[in-house]
């Protein structure tokens, strides 16, 4: 730029493609790291043997990914390059003349740990250092091909303070420490298995542990660590357990073993992600491991169960086969996350699970599938990858997994993922490979199945059955479509699993006969399988008009509309014998009933009090043969942002926040005494267990004192106290105060304040503080919430106490957030920006829970579109939220 031109606005961030993939030119045989640790200026010398990439092209310079660091020195070979022999940028080092043969790369540089607040890369947490490379922060540790399809063997060798950083760990095996001068010490650690950058780690601090062994089934003895800070030892032993739980679990359930001597976990305070599964050394959010009965309520317990179990599968599916490219982020953790709830379901209650499942995918991935942030399960291009670790990935990357082995079977499933593991082992793979391993061991053709992977959107299915008496058949004409996402405006036909029964007058099942099919099989339930935009099955041999069961398990992730009515859907909530298809029955009447109230409200007539709605509850609280945890599930309605995605357009959050609570005092009203005796009956004086079973009485009860309290008079207000001041778990103390913080009672202020002496000190107890107060839906919350950002316990270098108060108000606070003068709107822009330089994933995250806006009305949608643009142009932003600002008003 020439003196006097005014400075151009920097070039907008250039998208990656996946059509644009090649192979690494260069390839890395070993690293040897050496780690001097200090606070400020930590360094490390990385000695690396590369060589051509035999598939690739030839004579392409080596260049490595770098940033954030001072390059110290570059040497080829044992011979010291000077500043002109390599050309450094902000984010990469390449030797030009480097274009052929095996070399000994050495690479010295400096960072700064202490002042890294991004959390990734190398950074200090509470004292501890401690590193997170996915998906691309190694690059932040030394210059390095820093890409899933280049795996390396690593030796790490950690020296630093021997007080300050008693703890020296990285993957593998411990293979050699010892002391040096001057108080320091050294560790060095060994992973034969060839790895890709992102599955580093290294941890130092000066932490406690607890150790335990596992054997596996080949008779392998595995040492086991969970490191924690101090005096956190006692909060550890559930996390151990189901650790040993889950290296069983893949053994049996999948044959997979464990591969090295040593399994260790560290548990950090400060984490942008739940946890991480690097090789051997897994890094944890320390909410994901630190329970004991009084700090962590049964979620609390079964989330650690589940995380555990989903770190350690990926050493599987994640680790031993890798991505080729961030493009394939689902194939390690779609396929993970459906093996952790597997897990789950094999640990509890499989019904209840795959309940809580739906409703997660509902509650976070339909709404990003409908909204601007929709992308494919495998995207096609993205600006910054971290914004790609999604719902979408993630939950529907799971529920592709889970379709796919709908339609080949069990046992094709089975052999599918034993080619799968076999066959990429020690490979970067591709979600082609997986459906090659699947399409070999079933024999099936899954290229319309593919198409799971590469088109964005929910499928709206609807499904209408009519009945003819005359030749007793059952017409089933099922029509599929998906409507338009940002980028993809045709959608083809998906291959839908859709499970099905059909229910006789007297709540049993019949048996199915479908036209046209030879064998007389008459099982009462199957699969159909729908390939096209239309389609008709008919049933044979039905002697009376049946009631239609459909989407039983939730067997795809679809919406379904139906022809049925109040009628089916009260016979549904009775009868169905597939629990997932029952509960979605009560919530299908309860959505219903919502939008006719909401109109109701919005025309001054009178709404409707949901008197059957109520009987049917009655009748799920009064069936001892139900588990507790499912009746638990039938008493919740839908929430308010669940129902403004149902109405999809034009939505009023205080309309919606009425008739929700109209209804939700109705069903009070109706069911009072009976949900007061159910809750007396429901207390239990056992000692606290976290068992599901248990857990699943304590969920039953408190969903009765939270239905009560839809009342808020003075009894509830009672009750909630009387409970907050006895409970000895936090399960009871915390469904106390969730109760509570939506009054305007003294008895809130008083339990509020109890609980904040109570945790302090302890942050995740204060991030349960700020969360409760977050998520009420007083009109006063806003103000709080600015308050309790000014808080002393509050800060923006944490991200778990960020999520506890910006996260939960604007992701479980629809009737605030989405206030009509846009005061929540211009809350959470005003906290990205501020906390956008300092930690830009999560600020970017943070930004994405905006991703609903266009269903409200038009206020709110104006408000929220300015909030944005204003963001945009108040300055530079990162990568991060830039891409997730443009994408959200584009
Ligand atoms: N790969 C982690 C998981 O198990 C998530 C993660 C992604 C953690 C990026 C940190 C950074 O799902
Ligand atoms: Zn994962």
């Amino acid at each position: 730029m020439s003196e006097g031109t005014s400075p151009a606005t920097p070039p907008a961030p250039q998208p990656i493609r996946l059509e644009d993939y090649t192979p690494p030119a260069w390839l890395v045989e070993s690293v040897h790291l050496d780690v001097a640790l200090a606070p400020s200026r930590t360094r490390v010398r990385a000695t690396m043997r590369v060589l051509p990439n035999p598939d690739a092209a030839a004579g392409t310079p080596l260049t490595l990914d770098g940033e954030r660091m001072t390059l110290l020195l570059v040497s080829v070979d044992g011979a010291k390059l000077d500043a002109g022999a390599y050309d450094l940028t902000d984010s990469s080092l390449v030797l030009p003349h480097l274009t052929e043969g095996t070399h000994e790369i050495v690479i010295e540089t400096e960072c700064d740990p202490q002042a890294n607040t991004s959390l990734t890369g190398l950074y200090q947490s509470n004292g501890v250092y401690c590193t997170q490379c996915e998906a691309e922060g190694f690059r932040r540790i030394t210059y390095f091909p820093d890409r899933p399809d280049v795996l390396a063997v690593y030796t790490v060798r950690l020296e630093g303070d021997a007080a300050a950083c008693p703890v020296l760990l990285a993957n593998g095996n411990c293979v050699e420490s010892g002391t040096l001068e001057g108080g320091r010490h050294f560790a060095v650690w060994h992973d034969p298995h060839p790895k890709p950058s992102y599955l580093f780690a290294m941890v130092a601090g000066d932490l406690a542990h607890v150790s335990d062994s596992f054997t596996t089934r080949s008779g392998r003895e595995v040492a086991l660590g969970i490191y924690v800070e101090h005096g956190k030892e006692d909060r550890t032993a559930y996390a151990m357990d189901a650790l040993k739980r889950s290296m069983k679990w893949d053994e049996d359930a999948f044959g997979r073993e464990y591969d090295l001597d040593v399994f260790n976990i560290v548990a950090v305070s400060d984490f942008n992600m739940g946890a991480m599964e690097n090789k051997g050394l897994n890094v944890f959010n320390d909410k994901y491991i630190l329970v004991r009965p009084d700090t962590a309520t049964d979620v609390d317990f079964a989330n650690v169960e589940a995380i555990i179990a989903h770190e350690y599968f990926h050493n599987w599916s994640g680790n031993r086969v890798t991505c080729r490219d961030w493009f394939q982020l689902c194939l390690k953790e779609g396929l993970t996350v459906f093996r952790d709830q597997e897990f789950t379901s094999d640990m509890r209650s499989r019904p209840v699970k795959r309940i809580a499942d739906v409703k997660t995918l509902r509650a976070h991935q339909f709404p990003e599938d409908a909204g601007p942030l929709a992308h494919p399960v495998r995207p096609t291009s993205y600006i910054e990858i971290n914004n790609f670790y999604t719902a979408t990935v993630y939950e529907k990357g799971a529920e592709v997994v889970r379709m796919l082995k709908a339609i080949v079977g069990e046992d094709a499933f089975c052999a599918g993922m034993d080619i799968y593991f076999s066959r990429n082992d020690g490979r970067a793979a591709t979600v082609e490979d997986f459906l090659d391993a699947m399409a070999e061991a079933s024999g099936r053709d899954l290229s319309q199945f593919k198409r799971w992977y590469d088109q964005a959107g929910t499928p709206d299915l609807v499904v209408s059955g009519r009945y003819s008496p005359l030749d007793e058949t059952y017409e089933l004409t099922v029509a599929q479509s998906t409507a338009p996402t940002p980028g993809q405006s045709q959608k083809a036909p998906l291959h839908i699993p859709l499970t099905m029964g059909l229910i006789g007058t007297d709540g049993e099942d019949l048996g199915l006969y479908l036209a046209g099919e030879t064998s007389e099989d008459g099982a009462t339930e199957r699969t159909l399988e729908l390939t096209q935009h239309e389609q008709v099955f008919t049933f044979e041999k039905v002697p009376s008009p049946p009631v239609l069961s459909l989407l039983r398990g939730f067997s795809a992730p679809v919406k379904l509309t139906t022809n049925g009515g109040e009628k089916d859907w009260l016979f549904r909530m009775a009868h169905d014998s597939d629990p997932c298809a029952r509960w979605e029955a009560g919530q299908t009447y309860a959505r219903e009933l919502l939008v006719a109230v909401t109109r109701a409200i919005a025309a001054g007539e009178k709404p409707r009090r949901g008197t059957r709605y109520a009987d049917a509850l009655r009748n799920v609280l009064t069936d001892d043969s139900l588990e507790p945890a499912f009746a638990a599930m039938m008493l919740d309605l839908p929430g308010e942002a669940e129902l403004a995605q149902h109405i999809g357009q034009d939505v009023d959050a205080d309309a919606v926040h009425a008739a929700r609570s109209h209804l939700h005092k109705a069903v009070a009203d109706q069911l009072g005494d009976l949900l007061l005796d159910r809750y007396a009956q429901l207390q239990s004086n056992a000692a606290y267990s976290p068992d599901a079973d248990q857990a699943g009485r304590r969920a039953l009860k408190n969903a009765c004192l939270r239905v009560y309290a839809g009342l808020g008079n003075e009894n509830a207000a009672r009750l909630a106290a009387t409970q907050f001041a006895s409970a000895n778990n936090m399960t009871d103390t915390e469904a106390a105060l969730a109760t509570l913080t939506h009054m305007a009672r003294d008895e809130r202020q008083a339990a509020f304040d109890s609980f904040y002496e109570r945790a302090s000190g302890d942050p995740l107890l204060l991030d349960k503080w700020f969360s409760l107060q977050a998520m009420s839906s007083r009109e006063d919350t806003l103000a709080r919430a600015m308050e309790l950002a000014k808080h002393k316990d509050f800060s923006l270098t944490r991200p778990n106490t960020v999520r506890a108060l910006v996260g939960v108000f604007a992701g479980a606070n629809p009737v605030r957030f989405h206030a009509a003068d846009g005061s929540g709107y211009r809350f959470l822009t005003a906290f990205v920006r501020e906390l956008d330089p300092i930690n830009p994933q999560v600020a970017a995250r943070l930004l994405g829970t905006l991703k609903t806006w266009r269903v409200y009305d038009a206020p709110r949608r104006d408000a929220a579109r300015q909030a944005v643009s204003d963001l945009l142009s108040a300055g530079k932003l990162s990568e991060d939220t830039y891409e997730i600002a443009t994408r959200m008003i584009a």
